[in-house]
């Protein structure tokens, strides 16, 4: 155990009209730093989780930062990007700045304004965080790269639409809960399940409901060492933070095995000390619903091609014996991407020290997991994360 989250802040998500990504920045960082009980003067180091790639055209983010307050002006301060995982690859960029002792306090904020582009835009941008050189034709922007992924799941182990509609249903459910999430209404089994007008084939065998939504939305946390978060009035640790990159073109790797976040979830388990089921709940990344279907094989909660399992027995319900995505998850939550990862950490923060908002915080909430995911499991980021005392 290294470093603490000892600060958060999280905005609601969606699509943030009047908002812009230096608005959306300054509001996550001068909360998160209030939260924490600093002043911005004891901000060390800053680094900010931003995609972009085009959904904006302010592209230089890291001063933005330094809007927030004078005293944050000559602080060091850097943009990070490692496609959807942006927001994990920040945090991490944070704790090596603790490792190496050249910070005491580290503010992360993770940012995306995604609506300025309409959808078929965002998957312009989207699609580039795939292997340009082989993948790029692929139609319907990267929901077209996760169509040819669930594609040949079903291929290999039989239609599992059933699985992925519940999947949805259970995402919107708890998503109904979140204040911050962009979508707060429960959806009907039979609408996730059956095509229609406003349930739409995207890609492949995925609908509208199968993806997660394009989303404007912030957050931030501060990190320090052990001994300072200490003395702070919360601390969250991290008992693992691993992170694993897979080769990037899909024609390398049999793409349905996720094999990275599988290590990723491997070695974070055996740095906690820990098996799968002694967590209390995990924020997974589910892009598309079969993201997160293989998600449950990938972090050993049900053999390859048996995810379906894990679903249909109730196991990664709110009330299950692994609750995935309590906060609604990326499909519900929505999913700006740089700040996804940070999200997912803040989520987790505020279940571990019980002040989730009413209805989403769960009754026994330990410790927890977080998987981040950047392109078609690529860029693999697991997080262990419990209470300092
Ligand atoms: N799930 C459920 N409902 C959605 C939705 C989603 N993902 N996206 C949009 N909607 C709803 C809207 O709220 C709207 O509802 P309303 O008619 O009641 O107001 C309706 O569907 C139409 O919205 P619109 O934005 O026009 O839909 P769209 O067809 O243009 O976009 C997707 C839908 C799925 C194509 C788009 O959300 C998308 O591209 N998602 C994937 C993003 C992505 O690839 N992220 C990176 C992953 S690694």
């Amino acid at each position: 155990m290294t470093a603490c989250i000892v600060g958060w802040s999280h905005g609601k998500f969606g699509k943030l009209d009047g908002e812009t990504s230096e608005s959306l920045i300054v509001k996550a960082a001068s909360e998160a730093i209030a939260h924490a009980g600093i002043e911005p003067k004891d901000v060390d180091v800053i680094y900010i989780g931003n995609m972009n790639g085009g959904f904006v055209r302010q592209e230089f983010h890291s001063s933005l930062a330094l809007q927030t307050h004078p005293d944050l002006r000559f602080k060091p301060s850097t943009r990070v990007e490692n496609a959807c995982a942006t927001g994990s690859a920040a945090i991490h960029m944070g704790l090596n700045s603790l490792a190496a002792g050249k910070a005491r306090f580290v503010l992360v904020v993770g940012v995306e304004k995604m609506t300025e582009l309409n959808s078929a835009q965002a998957g312009e941008v989207l699609i580039k965080a795939s292997y340009v050189a082989e993948e790029a034709n692929i139609e319907a922007g990267f929901a077209g790269i996760f169509g040819k992924i669930t594609s040949a799941y079903f291929q290999r182990y039989g239609d599992k639409s059933d699985a992925l509609a519940k999947i949805a249903v259970k995402a919107h459910k708890n998503g109904a809960k979140n204040p911050y999430a962009h979508f707060q209404k429960e959806f009907a089994y039979e609408f996730c399940r059956n095509p229609s007008d406003k349930n739409p084939f995207v890609a492949g065998p995925l609908k509208r409901t199968d993806c997660s939504p394009v989303t404007d939305g912030a957050a931030a946390v501060i990190l320090t060492d052990v001994q300072t978060a200490l003395g702070m009035k919360q601390a969250i640790a991290f008992r693992a933070a691993q992170h694993v990159n897979d080769f990037l073109p899909m024609s390398k790797r049999d793409i349905i095995k996720f094999e990275g976040p599988q290590l990723a979830w491997q070695r974070a388990l055996a740095e906690a000390k820990l098996d799968l089921l002694d967590l209390s709940f995990v924020e997974s990344h589910d892009c598309f619903t079969s993201a997160e279907l293989i998600e449950y094989e990938a972090m050993g909660l049900t053999a390859p091609g048996e995810g379906e399992r894990a679903i249909h027995e109730g196991w990664v319900e709110r009330d299950g014996k692994l609750p995935v995505n309590v906060s609604g998850g990326l499909k519900a939550k929505g999913h700006p991407v740089g700040a996804t990862g940070v999200s997912m950490h803040v989520m987790s923060a505020m279940q571990l020290s019980g002040t989730a908002p009413a209805g989403l915080q769960l009754p026994k909430a330990r410790i927890g997991g977080v998987f981040n995911m950047g392109g078609a499991a690529v860029a693999n980021y697991v997080s262990i994360l419990e209470p300092l005392r």
